[in-house]
């Protein structure tokens, strides 16, 4: 079986969570997000997740080898065998490199950049609430139901660690270090879609649905 592997990529902030929610649901292709399973973890508070939290929490990558095992042993699982869409990697040549190799004949890689600037970002991840289910919520853009409450799930909402000013500048210079590479090489070898991220939340997956021929 061929599959369709979609990569998001951009700064943090940009939108992949919040768009890949919506690809995942018309394409019924499952989500693998680094950045959650990495969270996960932590919240068991196992010893990796207290090491992972040295990284994560001053913006950093995690290392490579961690985050190929999550990847491998996700995309395995049966309900990916059509394919799967990644938000947050690959994140650097080496990691693009690991991607490139699980890849198999037949399948079929688009990458989807969502461009942001560096104000947005900050503006969007200060007013960003998460809950611990995986749903995402801004205070203005995106507001809960219920003020400080998940509407998937009811539990409160809560700040994430890394959206912190400082932090956030840190994960931005981690992302420009490494995204031009990326963005040629995708460009090159495979579909690359780059989408307006400065535009509601709906005018971004109209015109991400629109870019991949998916009916409204
Ligand atoms: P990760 O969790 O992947 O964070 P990120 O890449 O920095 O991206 P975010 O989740 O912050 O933002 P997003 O683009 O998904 O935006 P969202 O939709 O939430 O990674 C965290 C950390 O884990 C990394 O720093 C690193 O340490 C580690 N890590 C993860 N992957 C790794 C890897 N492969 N290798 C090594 N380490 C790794 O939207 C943001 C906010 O804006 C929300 O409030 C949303 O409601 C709002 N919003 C979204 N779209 C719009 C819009 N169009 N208009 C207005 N508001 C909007």
């Amino acid at each position: 079986m061929n599959r369709k592997i979609i990569v998001f990529f951009g700064p943090p902030g940009s939108g992949k969570g919040t768009q890949s929610e919506y690809l995942s649901q018309a394409l019924k292709l499952p989500i693998i997000a680094t950045g959650e399973l990495l969270r996960q973890e932590q919240n068991r508070g196992t010893a990796l997740g207290k090491e992972l939290g040295g990284f994560m929490d001053k913006g950093k990558l995690v290392p490579d080898k961690l985050i190929h095992e999550l990847i491998a042993k996700r995309s395995k699982k049966p309900d990916a065998k059509n394919g799967f869409i990644l938000d947050g990697h690959p994140r650097d040549e080496n990691q693009l490199k690991d991607l490139i190799s699980m890849i198999k004949e037949g399948d079929e890689l688009i990458f989807i950049e969502i461009k942001v600037g560096d104000r947005e970002v900050q503006n969007r991840l200060g007013g960003r609430r998460v809950c611990d289910c995986g749903a995402t919520y801004h205070l203005i853009y995106n507001p809960p139901k219920v003020a400080g409450r998940c509407d998937v799930c009811g539990k409160k909402l809560y700040i994430r660690h890394d959206d912190k000013p400082d932090v956030i500048n840190d994960r931005l210079k981690t992302y420009h270090d490494a995204a031009n590479p990326i963005l040629k090489y995708a460009a090159e070898h495979f579909k690359l879609i780059s989408l307006n991220g400065q535009q509601p939340i709906e005018a971004v997956r109209r015109a991400m649905f629109e870019a991949l021929k998916l009916p409204d």
